[in-house]
């Protein structure tokens, strides 16, 4: 079984923390999330998965080798420029050995989700699809592809990011096509598969199906996200057979050091080298390799990256820091607020809030 996994995204809105790691390798409980991923697809029987990327192409290969520790063959593409979600999985299909009305697998590289993954590709198989779309239902469906379905399955449309929804289901960004027609995607331009080839495909009157399933499923996007998507792994919200040890109330990775007169829960990751000082409470959290807390400080559903230093007595409550940030004591920052990497803020019990 084969998969391509799409990772070539700016991952904008997860700025200042993607300045300098492409989103799919930022740790997540401790992992590159891409490696929870790749992991959850070899347990699906994956073999052979290609990484589609664009951005940072060089840093994948760096971050995740050959596969063999994830139990896949990998193999990398890159685009000279960013081909869109369908531009970049056609460029990725000259890697796949699968014959011409094979399944393969192709997926977002920033979802994490507990989806049925063999069921899916037995239902795609049952009925001989030409594609078959995982779906998922949320809250505010508008940030996201809306995908209605009739009785029997068959997806009726396709409506990326729509400001009206019809319905709360949408595109979960797990794909089984038929490799025959995903090679019916046009090579060598930018496509978007959310707003070219599925209503494409729609519109010729394909064999379109739509897979529902409600398992745990969060797209990665933002640092909110980014955060719980860490502590619900952490916590064992949702599993992973690459998470790092057991779930629990904190992941604590060699190297790290976390005062005993600290408290660390809520799923918080303390990372390789990170240091928690006396009194301070650190819930939800991710402190990211060499991160530190000042003593007495309180940090909550916050991000801490590399070497970011947080001072003494100081109040963090969603927020993030970039890389090499640092925070002088009794500061206080909240609401969504990111310290730009190496940025510095001066001790002196300044409160920056977020909008
Ligand atoms: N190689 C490559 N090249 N990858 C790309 C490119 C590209 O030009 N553009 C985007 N990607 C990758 C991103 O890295 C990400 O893993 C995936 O494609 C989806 O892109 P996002 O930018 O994260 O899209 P989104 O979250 O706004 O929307 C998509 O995901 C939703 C589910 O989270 C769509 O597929 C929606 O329909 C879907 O509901
Ligand atoms: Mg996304």
């Amino acid at each position: 079984m084969e998969a391509i996994l799409l990772v070539g995204g700016l991952g904008t809105r997860l700025r200042p923390l993607t300045d300098r790691v492409p989103k799919p390798l930022l740790p997540v409980a401790g992992t590159p999330f891409i490696a929870h991923q790749v992991a959850r697809l070899a347990a699906a029987g994956v073999d052979h998965v290609v990484l589609a990327t664009s951005y940072r192409a060089e840093a994948f290969a760096a971050g995740l080798g050959d596969g063999s520790a994830l139990g896949v063959d990998l193999e990398y593409v890159s685009e000279a420029e960013p081909l869109g979600t369908g531009g970049a999985v056609r460029n990725a299909a000259s890697r796949l050995r699968a014959a011409a009305e094979d399944a393969v697998l192709v997926a977002n590289g920033d979802i994490l989700d507990g989806h049925d993954v063999r069921a899916q590709l037995e239902l795609h198989a049952t009925h001989r699809a030409d594609v078959t779309l995982y779906l998922t239902r949320v809250e505010d469906p508008r940030a996201y592809g809306c995908v209605p379905t009739d009785a029997s399955g068959r997806v009726t449309a396709f409506m990326e990011k729509t400001p009206d929804p019809p319905t709360s289901q949408v595109n979960a960004g797990c794909y089984v096509f038929r490799r025959a027609a995903l090679e019916e995607i046009p090579p060598g331009r930018v496509v978007s598969v959310e707003r070219e080839t599925f209503p494409g495909m729609l519109a010729a009157g394909r064999h379109v199906l739509g897979y529902v399933d409600d398992a745990y499923w969060l797209d990665l996007g933002t640092p909110a996200a980014y955060v719980r998507g860490s502590t619900d792994l952490v916590l064992g919200r949702v599993d992973s057979p690459a998470r790092p040890g057991p779930a629990g109330e904190a992941l604590v990775l060699p190297g790290a050091q976390v005062s005993p007169d600290a408290v660390v829960s809520g799923g918080t990751t303390v990372g390789p080298a990170a240091v928690v000082h006396a009194g301070a409470r650190v819930e939800g959290s991710v402190l990211l390799d060499g991160a530190v807390v000042g003593e007495g400080s309180t940090v909550r559903r916050s991000v801490l990256g590399r070497e970011a230093a947080l001072g003494a007595g100081c109040d963090l409550d969603d927020a993030v820091l970039g890389d090499g940030a640092r925070v002088g004591e009794r500061n206080e920052l909240c609401r969504g607020v990111r310290v730009w990497t190496d940025a510095v803020i001066p001790a002196g019990g300044v409160r920056f809030s977020g909008g």
